[in-house]
């Protein structure tokens, strides 16, 4: 399982690059609005920036606000010329009417990581299309009634020997992050806090103070 961060947040990214599991960071429209308003490419430039100080290219996604093909089109264009980042990957949400703007991107080369994705089936599509990620939005979808964790099996099997890798996203709590991974997702993005309580366990904290405790009166 690969470990990504699912914020825009500067200050997350900064803690997250220090953690040493980060392997990826994912955006989209919501989470950017929780930013102070700015110059959307530039701020994502600051976390590219980042990445590069901390010495971790790891891979950056973007996703495009445009609403129709030919908007998406050029606006991810704008972005992979405006972001100065060689892993940076643009998310464009699945549809019928978007699997030209995906094919059209993965044939200039451009990393795309197709997003909103509900079904196998749109994975399958996706996949053929030339994405090189796709998200499946796991806790979302166990809203609907469905079964997540067969989603992501049933994407795995359809998807196989394509290169397209699953990301599950829409994470809610650590189970959520066990349960996509044993199904066989590829990446996991998830918000810090989620990262940081699956490292933690009150019992491994207790443990180690009893360790401290037994050397404290033993090296006095
Ligand atoms: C994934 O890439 C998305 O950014 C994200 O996980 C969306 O999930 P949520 O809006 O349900 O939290």
């Amino acid at each position: 399982m690969q470990a990504f961060l699912d914020s825009a947040n500067l200050e997350e990214v900064k803690i997250a690059l220090s953690k040493g599991w980060l392997r990826g960071i994912t955006t989209n429209p919501t989470i950017m609005a929780r930013e102070p308003k700015t110059n959307y490419a530039g701020h994502i430039q600051k976390i590219a920036d980042l990445c590069q100080e901390a010495n971790q290219p790891v891979s950056l996604s973007i996703e495009v606000f445009a609403r129709d093909a030919a908007g998406m089109l050029q606006q991810a264009r704008e972005f992979v010329k405006e972001v100065r980042y060689p892993s940076l990957a643009i998310k464009i949400p699945v549809a019928p009417e978007t699997m030209g703007v995906i094919a059209a991107l993965a044939g200039e080369g451009v990393r795309v990581n197709v997003t909103c994705g509900v079904t196998s089936g749109q994975g399958a599509l996706a996949a053929a299309a030339g994405a090189t990620f796709y998200s499946l939005f796991f806790h979302r979808i166990k809203d609907l009634g469905t079964d997540a964790a067969q989603t992501v099996r049933d994407t795995k099997t359809l998807i196989a020997g394509s290169g397209t890798q699953i990301i599950c996203g829409s994470i809610r709590n650590v189970d959520d992050i066990l349960e996509c991974s044993l199904a066989g997702s590829d990446i996991v993005t998830a918000p810090l806090k989620l990262w940081e309580e699956m490292a933690h366990h009150a019992k491994s904290v207790e443990w180690n103070e009893k360790f401290l405790q037994d050397f404290a009166a033993w090296i006095k």
